[in-house]
């Protein structure tokens, strides 16, 4: 760790900011990660020196910024282990990957009776999209409960996943549990019935190798800004053959190739589904995240990811009346902590710690299905990226001591 520590902290200018007069400690990397220059030198130099339309103009700063934004297509295709880059369709973020593939598949393939399985644990993201298809088509959202660790049963998969089921929904990794699903596993027992997988991905990308082939999902979803990349910047994959069929949410510019009065023809996936400007700077911002994460090594993430969650389980546990959610097993969860203190409220946690310049997220993080099934208000969440330490735990769980001890 203090080797990684050495070679990347100085990266991330931010994290030279005082907070309320401490050394800033961003326990926050769930929400949205920070940024190293590396990413931000890419976007001004976009800015600076490349700065055009894509497609439309035939003159060198558009040839340039065309090749810039298909060359980080193929960045995320060969990141993500896709088929080709024309699977690669660059959304504004995973809200907009999940609503395209539920509007453009599940709108003209979902009917009455279909069932769109998925369980409690979803960010609204991925379950409000198909709650609005299912109520245009008939079709319904079926949701499966977790163990008590926070564990998807695969018992239980297996006996909800019927004929009726068409699609099913899930998060690889969970932003508040923190849990991995077993997505592969998932994948093939879903094919046997004939039913597509659609992941949100938004919680994994950042943190595990992800391979969609190896999988064998049919579409996957996540954001740049949570692996280090700009905001606005959003990836769906999805198998050609599916994307092929499937109709465009967004019209507009740049997604038709003739026009003519009553028809229009369009233009080739993914093409099609990128209607308007697209974000080209936020799409260069990616390729430069995902070559610094390819520098750093994923396998080296996942590391230290472990290392600290491991370290701030021990801690945290020592807490009297703490409870952490999801598994406490480091190997089947990812680099954050959601807790609840008895007695005390997520914000007046998250308000002590942010006195001592730590910040962490408090509330439902977007996934209220889950908190009221576990029938809780609201929890405090602590997410860890490459560039925290075991330093900043101790100075959480300091926090949060002191947090007990004024608010108890
Ligand atoms: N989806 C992000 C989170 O969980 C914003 O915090």
């Amino acid at each position: 760790m203090r080797r990684l520590k050495r070679k990347y902290m100085n990266d991330f200018p931010i994290l030279n900011r005082k907070i309320n007069g401490k050394d800033l400690i961003y326990l926050d990397s769930a929400a949205t990660s920070q940024k190293p220059v590396q990413v931000i030198d890419a976007v001004t130099d976009y800015y600076k020196n490349h700065n055009a339309n894509v497609h439309r103009g035939v003159h060198t700063l558009g040839d340039e910024s065309t090749e810039l934004y298909e060359a980080a297509r193929k960045r995320v295709a060969s990141f993500i282990g896709a088929v080709t880059p024309s699977e690669i369709v660059f959304t504004n973020n995973a809200t907009d990957s999940l609503n395209l593939v539920a509007q453009g598949w599940g709108l003209i393939n979902l009917k009455k009776g279909d069932v769109v399985l998925t369980t409690v644990a979803e960010h609204n993201s991925n379950v409000l999209p198909w709650e609005y298809i299912c109520e245009r088509t008939g079709s319904g959202v079926e949701y499966m409960e977790l163990t008590d660790e926070g564990l998807l049963d695969m018992d239980v998969f297996k006996s909800k996943l019927t004929d009726k089921v068409k699609v099913v929904v899930l998060s690889h990794a969970s932003n508040v549990l923190g849990t991995i699903l077993p997505v592969k596993q998932i994948s093939e027992l879903a094919k046997e019935k004939g039913a597509l997988v659609v992941i949100d991905g938004s919680q994994a990308v950042p943190h595990i190798q992800v391979n969609v082939q190896s999988l064998g999902c049919d579409f996957y979803a996540f954001s740049g800004h949570k692996m280090l990349g700009p905001m606005g910047i959003g990836v769906l994959w999805g198998r050609r053959e599916l994307l092929s069929n499937m109709i465009p949410i967004r019209f507009g510019g740049g997604m038709v190739l003739d026009v003519d009065k009553k028809t229009y023809e369009l233009a080739e996936v993914p093409e099609c589904f990128e209607g308007g400007t697209p974000d080209v700077a936020g799409a260069v911002g990616l390729a430069a995240a995902i070559d610094y994460l390819d520098d750093y090594g994923m396998e080296n993430v996942r590391k230290h990811e472990i290392e600290l969650t491991s370290y701030a389980i021990e801690k945290l546990r020592t807490v009297k009346g703490l409870w952490i959610l999801g598994p406490h097993n480091p190997d089947v969860r990812t680099g954050l902590i959601s807790f609840v203190i008895d007695g005390i409220h997520s914000h007046d946690v998250a308000s002590i710690l942010d006195s001592e310049g730590i910040a962490v997220r408090s509330g439902m993080h977007c996934a209220m299905n889950l908190h009221k099934n576990m029938q809780i208000s609201s929890s405090t969440r602590a997410s860890f990226y490459i560039y925290n330490t075991l330093e900043d735990i101790d100075k959480l769980l300091a926090g949060i001591e002191k947090a007990v001890g004024l608010l108890k």
